[in-house]
């Protein structure tokens, strides 16, 4: 009898992002992208499982075995240290995080004042260059901070920099290169390796493919 696999990916732009890649490994994504707000979808016939989850929780489904695999961004798996196994780079959800500040405004003479969604990240970027900075954690928005006093610059993801624009920002420095990635759990990735090795490689070829 074919094991079912349990697969954890993120709601929301990633999700459209990925599903044409598991089509390509035998999922179905109608299924997966179907509008409705069903949060396990299930594909008897490729004996597959999605959990559809908030992106950060991706990592704690996998890492504690209620998922065997996931999609989760590199921001994310930056952010929190966690014992997962990252097969593939899904060359998807490309963007960069990175140090802004208010559009020709100099840096504050003493201990500049970070707004982050990524406290962590941020810290040891500060950390590495040798500035001591006092980083405040936000849920999001994060580019209003500056804007308003809060905080005289963010560390925040950029994709096409319209955010940054629109709320005249400018991109100060660069702290990393972002896409999602494959992740695995660890017993899983051994112990039912026949299972998941097939769905690795067919979707390690769809990337390929996609990149050719
Ligand atoms: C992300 C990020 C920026 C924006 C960047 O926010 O935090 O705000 O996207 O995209 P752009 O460079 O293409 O403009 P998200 O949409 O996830 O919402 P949030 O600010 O509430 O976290």
């Amino acid at each position: 009898m074919t094991e079912r696999l349990t697969i954890a990916l993120p709601k929301g732009r990633v999700l459209r992002a990925v599903a044409p890649l598991f089509a390509l490994a035998g999922a179905d994504a109608d299924v997966l992208l179907a509008d409705d707000r069903s949060l396990v979808r299930e594909m008897a016939a490729s004996h597959l499982r999605f959990l559809l989850l908030k992106p950060d929780d991706v990592p704690t489904y996998v890492e504690y075995g209620a998922a065997d695999l996931g999609v989760c961004g590199r921001d994310v798996l930056m952010e929190r240290s966690c014992d997962v196994y990252q097969p593939i780079d899904l060359g998807i959800g490309r963007c960069r995080m990175v140090v802004a500040g208010v559009t020709g405004k100099p840096a504050p003479t003493g201990v500049p004042r970070v707004a982050t969604k990524y406290p962590r990240s941020a810290t040891a970027h500060f950390a590495r260059r040798g500035v001591q900075a006092e980083v405040v954690y936000v849920q999001g928005s994060v580019e209003l901070a500056p804007l308003v006093g809060l905080a005289d610059l963010i560390v925040d993801i950029v994709e096409t920099g319209e955010t940054l624009h629109q709320n005249g920002l400018e991109e100060r420095e660069e702290i990393a290169r972002i896409s999602s990635v494959l992740i695995a759990n660890r017993a899983a990735f051994k112990l039912r390796q026949e299972r998941i090795r097939p769905l690795v490689d067919a979707l390690r070829k769809a990337v390929n493919e996609r990149l050719m």
